[in-house]
């Protein structure tokens, strides 16, 4: 089983937007049995709180599920549950260093696996209030994430 987790800062805006995006990819790919998906914060003031409004009416206009989604904090299991750490930015890759032990899961930035977008940081809508360009990027790079999962880990049709 792989295990990707998504992490942000808040855990209530790009994070589970990821989580929710990227497990549709997964299904839709036909690889929900072997791909697990998940998102935590570095912070913990969200816990247990539902998605964000913005994030949450973007998912709605694609038609993209995210019931159950609620945020949490990350937890050291996570550095060794995990097979793949994505944050969604520079500053949350610099939390998660601190946070835990980081040698034996492998952590990148989203946008780290799209070769064509130079700017390697989402932007965070808790900040721009813009869902839409968030929304953008971080499906170009679940898509491109999912390329680079298929392929690393020869995952075949079940
Ligand atoms: P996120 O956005 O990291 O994309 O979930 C944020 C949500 C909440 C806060 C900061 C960023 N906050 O400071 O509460």
């Amino acid at each position: 089983m792989i295990r990707v987790l998504f992490v942000c800062l808040g855990n209530i805006c790009r994070s589970p937007m990821a989580e929710a995006i990227f497990r549709k990819l997964v299904e839709e790919a036909g690889l929900g049995k072997q791909i697990v998906v998940d998102s935590a914060g570095t912070g913990d003031w969200h816990t247990g709180e539902v998605p964000h409004r913005g994030t949450q009416k973007i998912l709605d206009h694609y038609s993209i599920d995210y019931a159950g989604i609620r945020a949490r904090q990350i937890h050291s299991s996570d550095f060794s549950d995990s097979t793949y750490i994505i944050a969604m930015d520079t500053s949350n890759v610099r939390n998660l260093q601190q946070f835990g032990d980081t040698s034996n899961v492998t952590v990148m930035r989203l946008l780290d696996f799209v070769v064509e977008i130079q700017e390697k940081d989402v932007p965070d809508p808790w900040y721009t209030g813009d869902f839409e360009e968030t929304y953008r990027l971080v499906r170009t790079g679940c898509e491109a994430l999912l390329a680079f999962i298929q392929s690393q880990e020869h995952l075949q049709l079940t």
